[in-house]
């Protein structure tokens, strides 16, 4: 089984590697930063091959996938510029990098894959709780994801019987916070815990065990997984 991760160099997509890997899986990386990408694939060991892409090109994703041959599922797990912005002081360029950064990404991996799809296959995409999570300052992250989100059942029905799906996350602990400093990372990674039913954010691994799962699971197409501790259910008593 030959799985491809796009923007699998850190965070969720790393840990996604190292899990399928460990299971047997022939583990194909890619994202843009080519030390990132050399230190991933040194840490994950020389079963995994890894190549760089920015998967804002479709000239540059098509040469990957062609590169990289017959697949049997693709996860994607690029991410768009980090942190959040009050909509009054929302700039359509700030938009722009938003769309620009993970919607087309996301899209432009799926329509480059599929030439080299296998026909039982699996496409993952990740959202994020964001989309439909009424979070003021998130205005931008939500109309991404839920526009990630949208494309899910479309596609399940329309590139069928390929199977698409996606993990929406609630806060993760990975590279993508490091906009924050690590006292005030920690602080806000406090407050979270304590108003999540679960008491804790989540690890890049909880993601990659629910990504295992919409690969293996044959039965599963056109849903949105969440995996965000209970946080869309308010905070505990
Ligand atoms: N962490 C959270 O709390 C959280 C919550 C909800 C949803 N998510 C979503 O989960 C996904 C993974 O995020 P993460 O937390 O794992 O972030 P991360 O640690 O920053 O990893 C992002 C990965 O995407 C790659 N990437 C970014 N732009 C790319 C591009 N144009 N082409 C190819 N690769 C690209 C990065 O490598 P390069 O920079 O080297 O390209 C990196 O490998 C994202 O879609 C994010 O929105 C995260």
């Amino acid at each position: 089984m030959k799985v491809v991760i796009v923007g699998g160099t850190s965070g969720i997509g790393l840990a996604t590697a190292r899990r399928l890997a460990e299971n047997g899986a022939n583990v194909v990386i890619a994202g843009r930063d080519k030390d990132r990408l050399a230190a991933a694939l040194a840490e994950l060991g020389p079963e995994v091959t890894g190549q760089t892409v920015d998967a804002r090109d479709e000239k540059d994703l098509a040469r990957l996938f062609s590169e990289v041959g017959p697949v049997d599922h693709v996860v994607v797990t690029v991410t768009g510029p980090s942190g959040t912005t009050p909509f009054r002081e929302l700039g359509l360029d700030h938009l722009q990098a938003h769309v620009s950064g993970k919607l087309l990404p996301h899209i432009a991996t799926i329509q480059s894959a599929l030439p080299h799809l296998a026909q039982g296959g699996s496409i993952t995409l990740v959202s994020a709780a964001s989309a439909g999570g009424a979070m003021p300052t998130t205005a931008a992250l939500a109309a991404v994801n839920a526009g990630v989100e949208a494309v899910v059942p479309v596609l399940a029905v329309e590139l069928a019987p390929v199977r698409v799906n996606a993990v929406s996350p609630g806060v993760i602990d990975t590279d993508w916070w490091s906009f924050l400093p690590d006292a005030a990372r920690a602080e806000a990674f406090a407050g979270i815990a304590a108003s999540t039913p679960v008491g804790r954010v989540g690890t890049a691994d909880d993601i990659a065990k629910a990504i295992e799962f919409l690969i293996d699971n044959t039965f599963t197409t056109g849903i949105v997984v969440r995996v965000d501790g209970g946080a869309r259910l308010g905070s505990p008593q």
